[in-house]
């Protein structure tokens, strides 16, 4: 299996600094013995809990992710984070447009601007597209015209120079992620489809891109989505926190 990428999204969890070192100590204490075989892992908490983390010595192959940023390096905007105070922090990657986010009124143009900004300032972003239940009930066709219209206008007026640079798209159906009531994981088979869909429709763009898949991902149901050659990797919520199910998890693909 080539080496995959297991991202961890923490959400607005867990409640104390206390835990969060826990909970990472815990993980690194599970790993499978053999550093060297182990995957690409990013770890996503809260803001405030990313300073004493990265002060934890990690794993090779471990780096640290922000769960957002904004578009400004620095100014009069209130309660926001800039992607420089992130890098100061020791992080490497940003999620930009996660689906709770997006509900909360993020645009594909904000999306954008969030983009252009990480790039701008040498993090990598993971960018989260997505589907809802009610599109998705028209069809995977129906699925692809709209991730396809949510990476144009995520995409669009990134400049040349960006191309190489490493880039991350998470295909996180919304129908699928574990907090949405009634969700259920997609399959390997259909979400693979949708990431080769994603990567021909970005690649004239991006040439360093990985596709990840997220959705109730969990020890049970990884092995499928990462024995598929076109997925990259997971992205995990709910189950990144049960440090015995996502130990277990990294063991299965490295
Ligand atoms: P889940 O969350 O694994 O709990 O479904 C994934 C996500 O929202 O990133």
């Amino acid at each position: 299996m080539k080496k995959k990428i297991i991202a961890a999204n923490w959400k607005m969890n867990p409640s104390s600094l206390k835990e969060a070192e826990k909970t990472l100590r815990a993980i690194i204490r599970l790993l499978p013995a053999k550093s060297g075989s182990l995957p690409k892992t990013i770890i996503i908490p809260p803001f405030l809990f990313l300073r004493e983390l990265k002060a934890i010595s990690l794993p090779s192959g471990f780096s640290l992710g922000a769960q957002d940023a904004f578009w400004e390096e620095k100014g009069a905007f209130t309660g926001e984070t800039s992607p420089l105070q992130l890098k100061s922090a020791g992080v490497k990657y940003v999620v930009i447009g996660h689906s709770e986010r997006r509900a909360l009124g993020e645009t594909d143009e904000v999306v954008g601007r969030k983009i252009k900004s990480v790039l701008r300032n040498g993090l990598t972003p993971i960018l989260c597209v997505g589907e809802n239940k009610n599109i998705r009930k028209k069809g995977l066709a129906a699925a692809k015209n709209f991730v396809g219209n949510e990476l144009e206008k995520s995409l669009k007026n990134l400049p040349a120079t960006t191309a190489d640079r490493d880039f991350l798209i998470a295909y996180e159906p919304i129908w699928a992620i574990s907090s949405v009531p009634d969700s259920k994981n997609d399959t390997p088979e259909s979400a693979a489809e949708m990431i080769v869909f994603i990567k021909k429709a970005a690649a004239g763009r991006l040439k360093n891109l990985k596709v990840l898949y997220g959705g109730s991902v969990s020890a049970r149901n990884a092995g499928g989505f990462l024995s598929q050659p076109e997925i990259d990797g997971v992205l995990i919520g709910g189950a990144s926190l049960k440090v015995d199910e996502f130990a277990e998890i990294i063991g299965l693909a490295g």
